[in-house]
């Protein structure tokens, strides 16, 4: 069974599911291509953040709305962590959190700012007993120039999330270009949807681990959707 670590599927909260409807639409896209658990990661800033409270009471409607369905998705609460200067105040209020009750972190730089600072604070995650997952590097534009930026993080075992439509982009797209690098070099340690909606960046992961397995081999590109993110349910380590 596969595990989709990454969603925007809570209702009316971020850029994400617009309502309970495509909420379950999208639940059942996951569930039709073979997704078990998926955690909803609502983007804690520059969006108004929910407490991790309320990220639960959340999770419980849609989990309720899921049951009542028979659609066979576990959603699991967590926060898409947003990596600025602010982060660790936020995180003190409870306006971040892990994945679940987990040590894993779901850690996403600005899309156009990487630099030590941003190193520092997954450096910070990790000195306060957390195990920070980098959401996307492919997609983060001085990483796709440079890809070094990210080997300090990946050499304290820092783990990478590639977004799986990156790599179903055209085959010149920086984003594709970025991944398929990490891939090959085995810097790319789980795949996740990022789903928003049911119109673009769609829920399900199958394509894009066919597309991984192209470069790395379908038994190691089946790790990084079923056995890498299960450990990340079970809070388990990885490495
Ligand atoms: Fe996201």
């Amino acid at each position: 069974m596969m595990v989709d670590i990454h969603s925007h599927i809570l209702p009316q909260v971020d850029d994400g599911a617009s309502d309970m409807a495509e909420a379950i639409a999208m639940a059942r896209l996951s569930v039709a291509d073979g997704v078990r658990y998926m955690f909803a990661t609502p983007h804690h800033n520059p969006y108004e953040s929910l407490l991790r409270s309320q990220v639960a009471e959340r999770v419980a409607k849609l989990q309720y709305e899921l049951d009542t369905a028979k659609i066979t998705l576990t959603i699991i609460p967590g926060h898409e962590v947003h990596l600025y200067e602010g982060v660790f105040e936020d995180w003190d209020k409870n306006l971040a959190g892990p994945l679940g009750q987990s040590r894993y972190v779901l850690a996403e730089p600005d899309f156009f700012y990487f630099n030590q600072a941003t190193d520092d604070l997954l450096a910070e995650f990790t000195a306060r007993g957390y195990w920070p997952i980098l959401a996307h590097p492919e997609r983060i534009v001085p990483i796709q120039k440079n890809l070094a930026l990210i080997e300090p993080f990946l050499a304290r075992g820092g783990i990478t999330q590639l977004t799986a439509g990156s790599l179903l982009l055209t085959p010149d797209s920086p984003a594709r270009r970025v991944a398929e690098t990490m891939l090959r070099e085995g810097m790319a340690h789980i795949l996740a949807s990022d789903a928003h909606n049911i119109t673009h960046r769609l829920p399900g992961l199958t394509k894009a681990r066919d597309a991984a397995a192209k470069i790395i081999g379908l038994e190691k590109a089946t790790m990084m959707v079923m056995t890498t993110p299960m450990a990340v349910v079970n809070d388990e380590a990885v490495f």
